[in-house]
């Protein structure tokens, strides 16, 4: 119900707004970014089909494409989706402020722990809602166990009965009837799908399959091993400084390579990194596109725009609890991220306050007080001069990963001159005994071009503005 009024609201929103020159000018680019979304979708059947993995759900699959092209979710654009995730939020937790709900959106249980609502606790206890089917894909992959349980589904283990490969299986309820709307895992398909175009980059999750099944929609997708949180919970709530720089200079590869696709994450917290597994044990993936979006939209980055917390409010940038996100946002929270993680607490964690608003409000001010190298006071200088550089961002700048890589680097060689010997790229302190010839070589680092290398132009696309009015 919350859902229908929620799109229902945003599209009268985009048709009636009187305001002249900008917001026509967000209809637009609303619309822009819907039929972009909508164009992948029309492509997945015969790349899904060319997948080895999917090549015997020729059947299944070109009785999904339609599908899938038929349902409104195709049209779904990033602020639609935003009103979704203020809608289901609003869902479950009763009645409360659609502005606030989106301000907490997916992460109002983050809000307090910073804890992925996939915990085991969570996984272990009876699921509220419909049950989720015992296989998916005409019973090709069969659900084993729940792994994790967030605000809109839940992830299952599964196997592919065809070729015992384990497999990762993320459901969510879907909305029955003429008006049902759009679930975000169809962005995050089509986000998946476009990231492993034309090949699989090292460190992002191979997708096979999207459908839809009594109920639910699901993606299978490429079994992983454990998140950075259930690492870091194993070393005890901190990592060292080696396997820090480690992983921040692979999440530089990862990010370059998003942004490279013109999409931002928005949604930074090590339960959204995994470790692979086998020969990929020591490469963090980057999961979760469910609150992602396009910041480049038919060659236009787009404009600056007040906004409220999309994302993980321990994590965010100091500027997503305002504005629009950008490349520096994701930078920034990895930033906040890394120091997480080194010593165990930021400064905003656990600060008196009556209500979610509120603490949002200490939370915000707490950040803008703490600067990026007094953050960092007792690490290597180089963290804080990683978020200092990404603080220093414009909305609209490109960042320069080959230098931010760089600093990540500079630490290893610290370590490497304190200790004698040199870092060698398996070395996370998570990973026990294993052979370094076992494991696949992180593949060599290419500057990538980003969408708006040698665009000059001025840019007038105007970000989508939300609806607030419902
Ligand atoms: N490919 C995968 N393999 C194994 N476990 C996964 C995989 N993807 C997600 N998970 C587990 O499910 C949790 C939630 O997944 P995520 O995609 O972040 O969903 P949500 O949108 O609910 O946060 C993850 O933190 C992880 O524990
Ligand atoms: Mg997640």
């Amino acid at each position: 119900m919350a859902l229908r009024q929620a799109a229902s609201s945003a599209a009268s929103s985009a048709a009636s707004s009187p305001a002249a020159g900008p917001l026509s000018e967000d209809v637009a680019a609303q619309t822009g970014s819907g039929e972009e979304l909508a164009g992948p979708v029309l492509q997945l059947a015969p790349d899904i089909t060319a997948d080895p993995l999917s090549e015997e759900l020729a059947g299944p699959v070109s009785q999904l494409a339609p599908d899938i092209t038929a349902d409104a979710d195709a049209q779904l654009t990033p602020d639609t989706k935003k009103e979704i995730v203020t809608a289901a939020a609003s869902d479950s937790k009763g009645d409360v402020d659609v502005q606030t709900d989106t301000t907490l959106g997916k992460t109002t249980s983050d809000l307090d722990t910073g804890k992925s609502s996939a915990s085991a606790g969570a996984a272990d206890s009876t699921p509220e809602g419909p049950a989720p089917p015992s296989a998916v894909g005409s019973g090709r992959f069969p659900l084993e166990k729940r792994l994790g349980k967030g605000c809109f589904g839940e992830v299952w283990a599964g196997t592919d009965s065809r070729t015992n490969a384990q497999v990762a299986v993320k459901l969510e309820p879907k909305e029955t009837g003429p008006d049902a709307l759009p679930s975000s895992l169809n962005n995050e398909y089509e986000l998946m799908h476009e990231l492993k175009t034309p090949a699989l980059q090292q460190g992002f999750t191979d997708v096979f399959y999207f459908g839809k099944q009594d109920g639910f929609v699901y993606l299978v997708m490429e079994f992983l091993s454990t998140s950075l949180r259930d690492c870091l919970d194993e070393c005890g709530g901190k990592f060292n400084v080696r396997t820090t720089a480690l992983l921040g200079e692979q999440l530089v590869r990862r990010f370059q390579y998003l942004h490279s696709k013109a999409i931002i994450h928005r949604d930074v917290k090590p339960e959204n990194f995994m470790m692979g597994v086998g020969s990929r044990a020591h490469v963090c993936h980057l999961i979760d596109f469910g609150l992602s979006e396009k910041y480049f939209v038919e060659g236009r980055h787009l404009l600056s725009a007040k906004d409220t917390l999309t994302g993980t409010a321990r994590y965010s940038s100091i500027n997503a609890h305002s504005y629009a996100q950008s490349r520096r946002d994701d930078l920034e929270a990895v930033g906040h991220m890394l120091v997480f993680m080194l010593k165990g607490t930021l400064p905003w964690i656990d600060l008196p306050a009556e209500t979610d608003d509120e603490e949002l409000q200490l939370i915000h001010n707490m950040k803008r007080k703490s600067k990026a190298r007094e953050l960092c006071v007792g690490l290597p200088d180089e963290f804080g001069d990683f978020l200092h550089a990404s603080r220093s961002l414009g909305y609209r700048e490109r960042p320069d990963y080959t230098v931010l890589r760089g600093m990540f680097l500079k630490v290893q060689q610290g370590v490497e001159s304190a200790t004698g010997s040199p870092v060698q790229e398996h070395q996370l302190e998570y990973i026990g005994a294993v052979n370094p010839d076992s494991l696949e070589k992180m593949d060599p680092w290419v500057e990538l071009e980003q969408p708006d290398d040698g665009n000059t132009g001025l840019c007038f696309c105007f970000k989508a503005k939300r609806n607030t009015t419902t």
